[in-house]
């Protein structure tokens, strides 16, 4: 991880196009919402993404939500039946995250939303987000800007005194005005899947009742739905007997590699994919030993998942 102290970027002009230099980077920037902070980075960026959860120290790959300007950008990641364009219409920007399929060509991170083939999107309404959204011109996956485990940040300073050395810039926009993190609604029938900043009643207003939140979405690693190739996993495996592909790490032959150079944000970005690819090849999946060290431990734990009898 580098070392560095997170830039304070001002609300105007020279602190967005700061903002957005670092985002066509690859690096990460902590930004006000109207809900609470959010640390962002480049969604369709696979190393920037996997820097999230590096930054926020993430033991797991928990789907993160995709930040855009209005429903139409939100339209080119994810599809809107007529309920969800309802919710967006009445509630973007606002503190609502809507969980919709993906997206044909949509071009997302894998990491994003871990493996799953649903996205959580949002239009934020913070004037700031809104600006800076705007002069990216792209989407930004957010979650809170806040260590793993500890509360969700709702000034620049609160940002700064959990991940000032760990990322490169909080873009500062005062105290946020809601101060709970948005209300997240998905799957179908329509479930409340995170109580927040928008009211359920309001909601269901327009939607008619919503399913019960269910008790794993809290800790989205439990999801019943991760993501799980259809192969058998091996770990551990140092080689591959003759019916078997390798997915390497570190210089090994192997059939694909997660990072040759044995970069651990490197592998990550390449995790989902490479997992893909080789499912497709209908062989079973033979993995080298990951260091559970850093994102190490995230890429175990969707490996562990992966390879757990079902
Ligand atoms: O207000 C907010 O929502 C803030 C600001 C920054 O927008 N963001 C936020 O992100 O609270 P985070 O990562 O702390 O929480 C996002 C949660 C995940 O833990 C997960 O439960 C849910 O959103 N989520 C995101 N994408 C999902 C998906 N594809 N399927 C199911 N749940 C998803
Ligand atoms: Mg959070």
């Amino acid at each position: 991880m580098r070392k560095t102290t997170a830039k304070h970027l001002t609300n105007d002009n020279e602190g967005i196009a700061a903002a957005v230099r670092f985002l066509n980077d690859g690096r990460l920037v902590a930004f006000a919402t109207e809900t609470v902070y959010g640390l962002g980075a480049d969604a369709r960026d696979g190393q920037a993404v996997a820097r999230i959860y590096d930054a926020k120290g993430r033991p797991q790959f928990n789907p993160l939500i995709v930040h855009v300007q209005d429903l139409d950008a939100a339209q080119r990641f994810g599809v809107f039946d007529a309920q969800a364009a309802q919710l967006a219409a009445a509630f973007w920007p606002g503190p609502l995250t809507l969980v919709v399929p993906l997206a044909p060509g949509h071009g997302l991170s894998p990491l994003v939303t871990a493996g799953l083939d649903a996205v959580g999107i949002r239009v934020p309404a913070h004037p700031l987000a809104r600006r800076l959204l705007a002069a990216f011109d792209g989407p930004v996956a957010a979650p809170s800007a806040n260590p793993s485990g500890r509360i969700s940040p709702t000034t620049a300073d609160h940002v700064l005194a959990g991940l000032s050395d760990r990322i490169d810039a909080v873009l500062d926009g005062g105290p946020c005005p809601v101060g709970l993190e948005s209300t997240i609604v998905g799957g179908a029938p329509l479930a409340l899947l995170r109580h927040g900043g928008l009211a359920q009643n309001d909601i269901e207003a327009l939607s008619g009742p919503l399913a019960a939140a269910g008790p794993g979405i809290r800790a989205p690693g439990q999801l019943a739905s991760h993501y799980a190739p259809r192969a058998r996993i091996r770990l551990n495996a140092m080689h591959a007997s003759a019916d078997e592909v390798l997915l390497g790490f570190g210089a090994m032959p192997c059939d694909l590699n997660l990072s040759a150079r044995g970069d651990l944000i490197e592998a990550a970005a390449n995790l989902f994919g490479h997992l893909h690819n080789l499912d497709a090849r209908d062989m079973p999946i033979a993995v080298a030993p990951i260091p559970n060290t850093g994102l190490g431990r995230a890429i175990n734990d969707r490996l562990n998942r992966a390879a757990a009898p079902r």
